[in-house]
């Protein structure tokens, strides 16, 4: 197998900041489709990927994709696939199936389907009748879309999301792959200041910190394709090496997180330093309405309450006009707001918006209000 096609899969409105970072990787020749950035890649390239990549949902193996309007046609295209190449002959093995726009609608037919085909060529690559499954484990994707269907294997296993350093949530936590995003969609950059006044569990800081301090976000955890010995030890030993010896020292950024909430401030401090990144940031326990800035350029990014569960209307109001009255005059800094709130550019009257990007939080449609501050002078780059 020299070459394999890999496959990032995004949440809604995400494809983009994703292909940037594949393209950040080395990989050119990048395809970009709704929830899926495709590019090849070697065999060896599948840690680095997964260990890399910030805001990218999950990795999958690209196994093939062909017209599929009848159970047969799925089946011997299934079937026609080099499963041998990947699943051992112990492997234990998962299909996840789904019909969406297309004839073949049912996902549990397409689940069965697709893995008597899977069990059929095997039988037939490794001459056996009886597959104990008791080896490493493989879950293979079977969707079918407007009558292609498309075979994956997963090569994360948990989502991307799930970095490892969040033990403490806080309320309505953002995905760690959507603040990652967040951070890469804003002007921030190493070396400039960055607050998030109300930071809640620390997700969009720590994502920061972890960019500016050149972390590999999935350095503390494991992925399903470790266990196939398909990819040598040596290449996820070597893509482990080679992200440690890139992380930048810490003690340069200046990055500050706020929260009325004493535990959640708290929980940001021990995922901050779970993370690796707790010399990188300061928290403070603090009401947006007692926030005082006096430097003239930053950047601020954060996920504003919204919603009947997490504060009244008279508390939001009240944290609009703290809010509005702090920033409405930092031409110097830049803004960036997620929130379900389309309310939101009235209250804050610097002006319209500079660009509104619409996203999903946790399925919910939010919108990315994005403000653009002028740039600070070279010599004093806040
Ligand atoms: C949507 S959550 C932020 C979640 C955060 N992005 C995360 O990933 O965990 C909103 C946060 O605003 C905080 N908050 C509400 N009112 C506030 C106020 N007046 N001043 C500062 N923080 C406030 C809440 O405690 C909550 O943590």
């Amino acid at each position: 197998m020299t070459s394999i096609t890999l496959i990032a899969t995004t949440a809604f409105g995400l494809e983009s900041v994703v292909k940037r970072e594949v393209q950040a990787l080395g990989f050119a020749d990048v395809r970009v489709s709704e929830g899926r950035v495709e590019f090849d890649a070697a065999l060896a390239d599948i840690p680095r990927v997964n260990l890399w990549l910030r805001s990218a949902d999950r990795v999958l193996v690209k196994m093939g994709a062909f017209q599929a309007r009848t159970f047969d046609e799925l089946f011997e295209g299934v079937r026609a696939l080099p499963w041998e190449d990947w699943i051992i002959q112990d492997g234990r093995f998962t299909v996840l199936g789904k019909g969406v726009k297309s004839q073949l609608g049912s996902f549990r037919t397409i689940q069965s389907i697709t893995k008597k085909a899977v069990v059929e060529r095997l039988k037939g690559a490794y001459a056996i009748e009886w597959f104990e499954e008791t080896g490493p484990a493989y879950t293979i994707r079977a969707s079918v879309l407007k009558d292609v269907a498309m075979l994956t294997l997963d090569a994360s296993g948990e989502g991307l999301h799930k970095r490892g350093y969040r033990a403490h949530t806080g309320v309505a936590p953002l995905k760690e792959t959507l603040a990652a995003a967040l951070v890469q969609l804003s002007f921030w950059r190493p070396d400039r200041l960055l607050i998030d006044p109300m930071c809640g569990s620390g997700t969009i800081l720590i994502e920061a910190a972890m960019i500016g301090r050149n972390m590999a976000p999935g350095l503390h955890r494991s992925f399903a394709s470790e266990e196939w010995p398909v990819i040598p030890v040596s290449a996820w030993y070597l893509a482990r090496k080679e992200a440690k010896a890139a992380i930048r020292p810490a003690g340069k950024l200046r990055i500050f997180g706020y929260d009325i909430d004493g535990d959640a401030i708290s929980g940001a401090r021990a995922n901050a330093k779970r993370a690796g990144v707790g010399q990188d940031i300061v928290f403070e326990q603090k009401d947006i309405r007692d926030l005082w800035i006096d430097q003239q350029y930053g950047v601020l990014i954060s996920n504003f309450p919204y919603g009947v569960k997490l504060l009244d209307y008279k508390e939001l109001n009240d944290i609009y006009i703290s809010f509005n009255k702090t920033f409405k005059k930092k031409k110097g800094w830049s803004i960036y707001v997620l929130t379900a709130d389309r309310m939101f550019p009235r209250y804050f009257k610097r002006g319209r918006p500079d660009r509104v990007r619409k996203l999903f939080n946790a399925n919910i449609e939010v919108n990315y209000y994005q403000y653009y501050g002028e740039r600070p002078q070279r010599a004093e780059a806040h």
